[in-house]
């Protein structure tokens, strides 16, 4: 007996629990982090995947990344998506070199900047990321420019 009503007041309290989940979903949504609207981890990765391809073969950026082996653009690219999943609220950990120091050197122009910015929003609008989200994910990365262009 004692067991039945152990067992009945855990039901009572998945229950009520479950409909507690239910009635924040809501202010939950609302509140989501970027990454969460985004898509989350396997969204992004697609993302990162198109971006990098596109600056790889784009003519005026691709001398960037002309010698890379396919092993290093392929680091450049998990350290773009983990870099891209924790400025986004995700649950990743950027453990790459500062922005500063990774480009210290290449010469990427105010012109650069801007192409790369527009294959990024080419990438986001090919996969309908609504246009909030593309702002938020812009203005993120606004604030790493000072750091990446060197040139005007
Ligand atoms: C959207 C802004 C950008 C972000 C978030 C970004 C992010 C990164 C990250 C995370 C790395 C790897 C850092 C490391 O090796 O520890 C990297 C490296 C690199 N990025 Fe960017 N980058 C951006 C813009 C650009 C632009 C505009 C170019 C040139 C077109 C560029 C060219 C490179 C190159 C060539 C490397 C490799 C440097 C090396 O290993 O010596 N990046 N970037």
């Amino acid at each position: 007996m004692r067991r039945l009503k152990f067992a009945c007041s855990l039901m009572a309290l998945v229950i009520s629990l479950g409909s507690l989940g239910s009635a924040s979903n809501a202010s939950a949504q609302s509140k989501d982090s970027l990454y969460k609207r985004l898509g989350g981890y396997d969204a992004l990765a697609k993302v990162t995947d198109k971006f990098i391809v596109r600056l790889a073969s784009d003519p005026k950026l691709g001398r960037f990344f002309v010698g890379a082996s396919d092993n290093s653009k392929g680091r450049i690219r998990q350290l773009v998506l983990d870099q891209l999943c924790a400025a986004t609220g995700g649950p990743c950990v950027y453990i790459g070199r500062d922005m500063k120091t990774a480009h210290k050197g290449l010469g990427i122009t105010e012109d650069d900047w801007t192409i790369s910015v527009n294959h990024l929003v080419a990438v986001l609008t090919e996969f309908k990321v609504p246009k909030k989200e593309q702002g938020e994910l812009a203005a993120a990365l606004t604030d790493l420019k000072k750091d990446i262009v060197e040139k005007p």
